[in-house]
């Protein structure tokens, strides 16, 4: 009968211990304690032998029951740890915090600006044009009214890769491969890169330039004018002042350049009182360059002057980035600061 009631006191003797078990290591010395090789129940059962054999089966059967009770209190309070183990880690976890949003990359600030252009100017019925920027001596002056000694050439600092071909100075090429390569009327824009030898707080060796041309019958001032209207007005917004001054080139005659109304200070020529730094207090900011296309432009592509008539214009990227951003620093646009660049949507 002894062995019955030691056999009776394991299970409590157990729960106690358990119930101070906090760790798995615990448990595990507690399980080595009761139910090892050399265990309690282990050396109440060496004692069977002892025992008279006709309570032998009582004995072995009690055995048997406290074995697989002391088994479930063990399976018990490893679920219990375990459990409380899992709460304790997602009470250090809140669900609730808002995910953190993976990394988007944004279109450079010239791309946009490029590419709002272009696209204003597609819906006015502009063909979109793209040409060498290697480009030969011929295509980026001679045929554009600038022979050789022509005191123009000294307006633009080429870079040359042999005496007759060059960098491209401007996207004025894209007019006479234009017209070399279709018959008018055509309504074309060249966008793309452009380079000079020139480095400074406003200028890089390398920009974007937008060309547009219109060759048709009867074209007029008044229709480039009312085309760079409502062009600029479409990207600086619809109450942009426009101003035509008459200026030179020698692909177009008569030319004029073209200012908006100050970004800054809408033409006031200051803002808060002080003088306004983006149009030097002339409430006028110049963006683009324009004309008629000049009849010897038209001579050297094989077009007849008396029957078609055309305009021409062509304006700087970063210049008109400059002035929607407000950005006052043009190396912001080459720096490539992600920083600077993601600000841009
Ligand atoms: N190509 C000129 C420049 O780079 C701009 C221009 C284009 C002017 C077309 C008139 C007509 O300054």
């Amino acid at each position: 009968m002894d062995s019955i009631h030691a056999l009776e006191s394991l299970a409590p003797d157990l729960e106690k211990g358990l119930s101070q078990a906090s760790s798995l290591q615990e448990l595990e010395e507690l399980r080595v304690a009761f139910l090892g090789r050399k265990g309690k129940l282990a050396q109440i059962m060496a004692s069977l032998p002892q025992i008279e054999p006709d309570k032998r089966p009582l004995v072995g059967k009690k055995a048997n029951e406290i074995k697989e009770k002391l088994g479930a209190l063990f399976d018990a309070r490893k679920a219990f740890l375990d459990k409380a183990a899992e709460e304790a880690a997602l009470s250090r976890f809140d669900p609730t915090v808002p995910g953190r949003a993976p990394w988007r990359g944004t279109l450079h600030p010239i791309t946009l600006v490029m590419s709002e252009v272009v696209s204003i100017l597609e819906n006015l019925g502009y063909d979109v044009a793209t040409g060498p920027e290697v480009e030969t001596d011929y295509h980026n002056s001679e045929a554009l009214n600038m022979p050789k000694d022509h005191p123009a050439r000294d307006m633009q600092d080429t870079l040359y890769i042999s005496p007759s071909v060059l960098l491209r100075t401007h996207t004025s090429p894209m007019q006479v491969r234009s017209m070399l390569a279709r018959k008018p009327p055509l309504a074309v824009i060249a966008p793309g890169k452009v380079y000079r030898r020139d480095s400074d707080l406003t200028h890089t060796p390398m920009f974007h330039q937008i060309e547009g041309l219109l060759v048709d019958r009867g074209v007029s001032f008044a229709d480039l004018r009312g085309t760079l209207t409502a062009l600029v007005r479409q990207i600086f917004g619809a109450d942009t002042r426009v101003r035509f001054r008459p200026s030179f080139f020698p692909f177009t005659e008569p030319s004029a350049e073209v200012d908006i109304s100050c970004v800054l200070c809408k033409g006031a020529g200051h803002v808060n009182g002080e003088p306004c730094r983006v149009c030097k207090q002339t409430g006028w900011v110049e963006i683009l360059g324009c004309g008629a296309v000049d009849p010897n432009v038209f001579k050297a592509v094989n077009i007849d002057s008396e029957e078609w008539t055309g305009f021409a214009f062509g304006m700087g990227v970063e210049r008109i980035a400059m002035l929607k951003y407000g950005a006052s620093d043009l190396r912001m646009f080459f720096e490539n600061d992600i920083r600077f660049l993601h600000q841009f949507r």
